[in-house]
């Protein structure tokens, strides 16, 4: 088993091991009409270390979609432990839950941008409730420059294509600095140079933030450019492959 722990790409400030991300034995199972529950997740365990890039893989319904919005806490399991940064994420409330959110970015599997709202102001949205020290109008310009969008501030989503609205949605998942970002099939609705291009981008950010990402994907291709890839079949986790720090 390679259980080498020496660090892989320089320019850590971690202390120690500390995973990012630690999920134990977390289930979730939605009641339906149906006459069998859905069981979403089931005893999932898994840690991730900080900067490390993660692709969830798994058939359509088999529960990649709601663990993420697990982690992120967007839905609260039935049963089991996450832990970020070394704090508790289950059963956090009222400002704690409001702070984790702030810290995390989610990009949904379909964009969810307000309708009425400008690139720019789907950008600061997340932003609303929170006092902030810095010129938000100008941040929300910059990261809308840094994902290719300058000069769209303006624009509603029902003007721009597929592959912007996406890039929208991915400068409002960076607009507080997040920690770790949650990718929802990111590309999953792109053509592929513009799969390309957000694939780019959000690789980008380990650099760029130092951010942790978890990027929920159908395609190999994207999976196969991830440090590790998780694989889960009917919520359980059914293979966990790291790979082989390359130069
Ligand atoms: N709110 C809900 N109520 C009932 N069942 C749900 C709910 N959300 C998800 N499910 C069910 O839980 C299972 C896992 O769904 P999930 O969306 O996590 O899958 P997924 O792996 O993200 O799929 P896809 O690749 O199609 O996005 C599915 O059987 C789905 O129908
Ligand atoms: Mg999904």
């Amino acid at each position: 088993m390679g259980d080498e722990s020496q660090p892989t790409s320089g320019g850590s400030d971690s202390e120690g091991d500390q995973p990012i991300v630690r999920v134990v034995d977390l289930s979730k199972t939605y009641h339906t009409d149906a006459s069998e529950p859905i069981y979403a997740c089931r005893n999932i365990d898994f840690e991730m270390r900080e900067r490390e890039i993660v692709a969830l893989t798994g058939p359509s319904g088999s529960g990649k979609s709601t663990l993420l919005h697990l982690i992120g806490a967007l839905d609260t399991p039935d049963s089991g432990v996450i832990e970020v940064a070394g704090e508790p994420v289950t059963g956090i409330k009222g400002r704690r839950l409001a702070e984790y959110r702030r810290r995390v970015g989610f990009v949904f599997q379909r964009f969810h941008l307000l309708p009425t709202l400008t690139a720019a102001d789907n950008v600061i949205a997340p932003l609303l409730p929170y006092k902030t020290s810095f010129d938000r109008r100008a941040k929300a310009k910059q990261i809308l420059d840094a994902v290719g969008l300058a000069g769209r501030e303006g624009s509603l989503p029902s003007k721009l294509s597929g592959g912007q609205q996406q890039r929208v949605a991915i400068a409002r998942a960076l607009i507080n600095d997040p920690m770790l970002v949650l990718a929802d099939e990111p590309t999953g609705n792109l053509d592929s140079q513009t799969g390309e291009d957000i694939m780019e981008l959000l690789f980008g950010l380990r650099e760029r933030v130092g951010a942790s990402l978890i990027i929920a994907t159908h395609d190999p291709g994207l999976a196969a450019r991830c440090d590790r890839v998780i694989q889960i079949r009917d919520g359980r986790v059914i293979k966990d492959t790291t790979r082989p720090a390359t130069g």
